[in-house]
């Protein structure tokens, strides 16, 4: 018995030598250690031998279990070892290289004051509505006081889709749809894109307006007069200058247009407001009794106010970009500055 197991213990230790891999040394391990392996056979003549030999040949057993155990799990080891070796050979790091650029993404400029312009109002208890850009000549002009023979008409070169319909050529007609579909009190602003034949240096075909209205009983000229005023001053500085000037449009009465002081020269006079000192920001007024006759409001009952605000010439003038169609370029070197 001894003998025999002396020799299975030579077996398994020449073969263990010539085990190539994890594999190998498993298969290999289960063969020789195995419940059904060649240990485990010999071990089951155990019985015959005579009783007093018994513990002497167990704990041979054992020391040639042990010996083929620490073989196998010294093997397993330096496998595993080279492995990760060989693993991080080809994950190699060259520290030395330039880092690769990770291009961010930035909100486009006009985004960017259209969001800010927002915000203001939101926090002045405005509320958000959106319009068409496509819209009926009704929504656009007739339910805003402007008749089809209305010289204002030619105040807006129009993108005609069809004889009724067209690119809205501002956010006024938004006042319209939600007076039509909601009862004062009302505080909304309508931001969105508008539509005009034109094209120059400070004009391109499409730009963003926000338009602003407020309707209650007792809606007048001094609450316009406030809430621009902490508008502009939210938006530019605490202590920019503001002055209301008559206008006309057809959907206000009184109308006027609002500048501030030039951001450029301070008001001393300069390039970008052609001297005068004075910049145009906004056209606004009192909602025309008219239209609120179009949507069906008393105007005996209910006054209230209405502005309509040019982003480009906003985000101009903050930015101090002196052609509007660079915006419209998506240039990424000009985009990346903002
Ligand atoms: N809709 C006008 C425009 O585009 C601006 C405006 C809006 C004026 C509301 C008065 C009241 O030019």
């Amino acid at each position: 018995m001894k003998e025999r197991l002396l020799q299975l213990e030579k077996a398994a230790l020449s073969e263990i030598s010539s085990l190539k891999n994890k594999e190998a040394v498993l298969e290999f391990k289960n063969k020789y250690l195995g419940r059904k392996g060649e240990l485990a056979a010999l071990t089951k003549e155990f019985g015959k031998l005579p009783p007093e030999e018994r513990p002497i040949v167990g704990e041979f057993i054992n020391s040639i279990r042990g010996r083929i155990e620490e073989r196998i799990n010294n093997l397993l080891t330096a496998f595993a070892q080279s492995e990760r070796e060989q693993r991080l050979k080809g994950e190699k790091i060259d520290a030395t290289l330039p880092g690769r650029y990770l291009a961010l993404g930035k909100r486009h400029p006009i985004t960017q004051v259209m969001d800010e312009v927002v915000k203001i109002f939101s926090g002045m208890g405005f509320a958000v509505a959106e319009g068409p850009e496509i819209e009926t000549d009704y929504y656009n002009f007739e339910a805003l006081n402007i008749p089809k023979d209305h010289p204002a008409r030619d105040m807006q070169d129009t993108f005609y889709i069809g004889e009724d319909v067209l690119l809205r050529t501002h956010t006024s007609p938004v006042q319209i749809r939600v007076m039509q579909n909601k009862k004062p009190p009302l505080r909304v602003i309508a931001p969105g894109k508008v539509y005009r034949r034109d094209s120059d240096v400070t004009h391109t075909p499409m730009f963003h307006q926000v338009e602003g209205f407020m309707v209650d009983e007792t809606i007048t000229f001094g609450d316009l007069k406030g809430v621009l005023t902490a508008f502009l001053h939210s938006l530019f500085r605490e202590d920019t200058a503001i002055r209301f000037r008559p206008s006309f449009f057809p959907f206000t009465e009184p109308s006027a247009e609002v500048d501030i002081q030039c951001v450029i020269c301070n008001g001393k006079g300069c390039r970008v407001c052609k001297g005068s000192g004075w910049l145009e920001v906004l056209g606004a007024g009192m909602i025309h009794p008219m239209v609120f006759k179009a949507v069906g409001y008393d105007s005996e009952r209910f006054s209230g106010f209405a502005f309509g605000l040019g982003i480009e010439r906003i985000a101009m003038l903050k930015f101090g970009i002196d052609d509007i169609r660079l915006f419209f370029e998506n240039d990424v070197r000009f985009l990346r500055q903002f």
